[in-house]
């Protein structure tokens, strides 16, 4: 395993050499004809043990599909700023990869002329491209949704969950590939329904708090990770560390966890702590991913590492950590408990735009935003002209304005045909047609619309998860 990483490693090193001789040099100089040369003979050691090379760009890191590493970034430094002023985000080098066909991707590479146009270029075994954005299915409606599956997937992951934490706690090795299972099984039922995902974001209890939070926590890392190209087996890895994240908080009093009014520095002080115990009892089990160690030690660390715990030689934090930190404060903001009601959209992307390089990665908060919008799809809101609606797709070019679809009209009275409004639309005098007046929550104005929506009974088995 670790020679496969330093294979990697070499492969990532010598792209980056390479490209910055036939810079430096043009590429029909020696040096330029011989490091391409190293270069290749790397390539097909690599493509006799993998069919595919995967590398992805955020911000100032690369990464590679099989591994979230770092400490090669600092040394590739060029190769990450050209891929970045070409809008590159990743990039893929298939098995069959001939040595004609990598000199001349990376001449272009290295081509200042040739910028946006490089996408254009076809190679027959590199592909290029941006972030995706992930699209729900149109045709979609919400009570076509298997929720029967998702809630029974849902109860079986809470059941295993705290069956897992207990074994953590004895001390008992753990097999995460059922786990694992479950969560993709979940994943796979809710990717093509951000809709869906999303309205499940909102349905927690009260109760169970640490679990759905845990829960939230996995599914939107997952979907970051996915928009992000990571191949599936990271994206369960990831899975893992987001629904251990927290583990910590077992070692934490329950009066701490769950007190409401001022606290103290001593108890401030205790509740941070769940980091190190998580990394401690995570570290403890050695069927742990060494991803999950990381994650709980790392996800209040912040990329500007002025978080906690205090630490004195990292230099950064894992891309892993950084997706869970994103996903942790997102969930955190939006949660119901029983001492704050949930914190209204537009002002969860004010508050997440505003840690940008303190505790959150910029990249990945403007990544997210820009797949989710400020009003996720799912979302069921009150619009100015009060028909109620629910968000469908949003709009790339306006993060406030999604488009959405009217099932009431301002009476409330449900539509026998719904319609699809794009919230960008102007009058032509210039004025917006419709906005977003605010969301209606499912468990208060909403709750009558989205029961029916969904029907009844399966809002009846959604609330009480049974
Ligand atoms: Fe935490
Ligand atoms: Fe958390």
């Amino acid at each position: 395993m670790q020679d496969f990483l330093n294979l990697i490693k070499d492969l990532i090193r010598n792209i980056s050499l390479t490209l910055q001789s036939i810079l430096l040099y043009g590429e029909s100089h020696t040096r330029s004809v011989k490091s391409l040369e190293f270069l290749y003979r790397n390539f097909e050691d690599f493509f006799l043990k993998e069919a595919e090379l995967n590398l992805g760009i955020v911000g100032e890191e690369i990464f590679s599909g099989k591994e979230i590493f770092f400490e090669l970034s600092g040394q590739v430094k060029d190769f990450i700023r050209i891929l970045r002023d070409k809008n590159i985000d990743f990039l893929r080098f298939k098995r069959g990869l001939n040595l004609e066909e990598l000199k001349g991707f990376l001449k272009s590479l290295g081509d200042k002329e040739i910028r946006e146009d490089i996408f254009k270029i076809s190679w027959p075994h590199i592909e290029l491209g941006r972030f995706g954005e992930e699209k729900i299915l149109k045709e979609t409606t919400l009570h076509k949704v298997n929720i029967e599956k998702i809630i029974s997937l849902q109860k079986l992951l809470c059941e295993n969950v705290k069956d897992s934490l207990l074994q953590t706690i004895e001390g008992n090795s753990l097999d995460f590939s059922f786990l694992i299972r479950i969560v993709n099984q979940l994943f796979a039922l809710l990717t093509f329904r951000k809709e869906f995902l999303f309205l499940l974001l909102n349905l927690g209890r009260e109760q169970d708090y640490t679990f759905i939070h845990s829960l939230n926590v996995t599914l939107l890392s997952m979907f970051q990770a996915k928009i992000l190209g990571l191949p599936p087996k990271d994206i369960s890895r990831i899975a893992l560390a987001g629904l251990f994240h927290d583990i910590g908080k077992i070692a934490i009093k329950r009066k701490v966890l769950e007190k409401k009014g001022k606290i103290t520095e001593g108890e401030i002080k205790e509740l941070q702590s769940h980091t190190l115990w998580g990394s401690k009892i995570i570290l403890s089990n050695p069927n742990f991913d060494r991803l999950a160690f990381i994650v709980s030690f790392e996800h209040h660390l912040g990329v500007d590492l002025r978080g906690y715990p205090k630490v004195r030689f990292l230099k950064r934090q894992n891309l892993a950590s950084k997706i869970v930190a994103v996903s942790d404060i997102y969930d955190a903001l939006r949660s119901r408990r029983a001492y704050k009601d949930v914190m209204p959209l537009e002002r969860v992307y004010t508050i997440m735009n505003k840690e940008k390089a303190r505790l959150l990665d910029s990249y990945l908060v403007d990544l997210f935003f820009r797949n989710v919008g400020v009003w996720p799809p799912g979302t069921l809101v009150r619009l100015d002209t009060q028909e109620v609606a629910l968000v469908r797709e949003i709009n790339p070019q306006d993060l406030f304005r999604p488009q959405v679809e009217v099932f009431y009209d301002s009476k409330g009275k449900r539509l026998e045909k719904t319609f699809i409004v794009d919230l960008t639309e102007k009058d032509k005098n210039g004025n917006f047609l419709r906005r977003i007046l605010r969301e209606m929550s499912p468990w208060g104005e909403g709750q009558r619309f989205i029961s029916e929506l969904l029907g009844e009974k399966f809002w009846q088995r959604l609330i009480n998860r049974v």
